[in-house]
């Protein structure tokens, strides 16, 4: 199959995913989250797949969020379609896929960027990589799983602070608080995770399937994701949603009246 803004090619039972908008810094528009939507569906119904390797075109970004672009005029209820629909189709779908999917994540992983690496099996990143979830700079919040998977990979505490400060971590900084599993020079980045899955693949595909959906099965008892969706939706009916959007796409500071 081919895409518009995915390159995907299958090696050695490896289906290498790269998101190919680097001049958007592989920003996630509507097109794109449709075509990972269908790799992702590819990679769960072919049995020749063993892993996954998802990563970023350039050596910039990973990705830099949800395409700012597309929703920065959207009110509430869009705005939480738009994070339903995504988490259907494209995090959930990741998180739930019997294949395991590693992120390579060559550069910033922000917003939605950081919240697509977080819905993959496990995590490696370039040691000049920078991860962060910025949204409450463009007056929302994390609205693609980024509130549960965060707190879940580096508990309650890191995961406010990251998120209500809007800050950027290292690579090495990610892998100290369990963010990411390695930490790797740039160009070993691929080989890193195709060493993971050269283990894996020597594996039960059946027993691999059913052991991450039990550890996944562990995780969502209550409902979290729902309270995301809803609390996302609402930003977008506040001024400093607008204030937000239009400040990054003017290139200036926000100036927040917090209504
Ligand atoms: N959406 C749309 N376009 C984006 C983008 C995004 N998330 N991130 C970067 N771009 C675009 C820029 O607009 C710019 O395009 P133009 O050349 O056409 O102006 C291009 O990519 C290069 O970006 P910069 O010029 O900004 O590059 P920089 O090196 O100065 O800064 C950066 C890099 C710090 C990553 C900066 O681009 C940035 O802050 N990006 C936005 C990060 C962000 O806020 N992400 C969260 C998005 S909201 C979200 O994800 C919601 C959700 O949870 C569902």
């Amino acid at each position: 199959m081919t895409y518009q803004n995915l390159i995907s090619e299958v090696k050695e039972n490896i289906l290498y995913i790269t998101i190919n908008r680097e001049k958007a810094l592989n920003a996630l528009n509507r097109d794109t989250l449709k075509e990972l939507a269908q790799v992702i569906q590819f990679a769960g119904d072919t049995a020749e797949v063993k892993g996954v390797i998802l990563t970023g075109a350039g050596d910039k970004a990973f990705v830099a969020g949800a395409d700012i672009k597309e929703f920065s005029d959207y009110d509430a209820s869009q705005g939480e379609q738009l994070a339903r629909d995504g988490q259907a189709a494209v995090f959930n779908a990741i998180e739930n896929s019997p294949k395991p999917f590693i992120a390579a994540i060559n550069g910033f992983a922000l917003g939605g960027g950081l919240e697509l690496a977080m819905a993959c099996h496990i995590r490696v990143a370039a040691d000049q990589a920078k991860l962060g979830l910025p949204e409450v700079t463009l007056g929302l919040i994390p609205g693609y799983g980024g509130t549960q998977r965060l707190t879940q990979l580096v508990g309650k505490g890191k995961a406010i602070e990251m998120i209500i400060t809007a800050g950027m971590i290292t690579a090495t900084e990610a892998e100290k608080i369990g963010l990411v599993n390695y930490v790797v020079p740039q160009g070993d980045l691929i080989s890193k995770a195709e060493e993971i899955l050269s283990l894996v693949k020597l594996r039960a595909p059946l027993a691999v399937a059913r052991a991450i959906r039990s550890v996944i099965a562990s995780l969502n008892e209550t409902d979290g994701y729902e309270v995301e969706i809803e609390s996302f939706g609402k930003c977008f009916d506040t001024a400093d949603f607008q204030e937000g959007t239009t400040a990054f796409l003017e290139k200036r500071k926000a100036v927040f009246s917090g209504k």
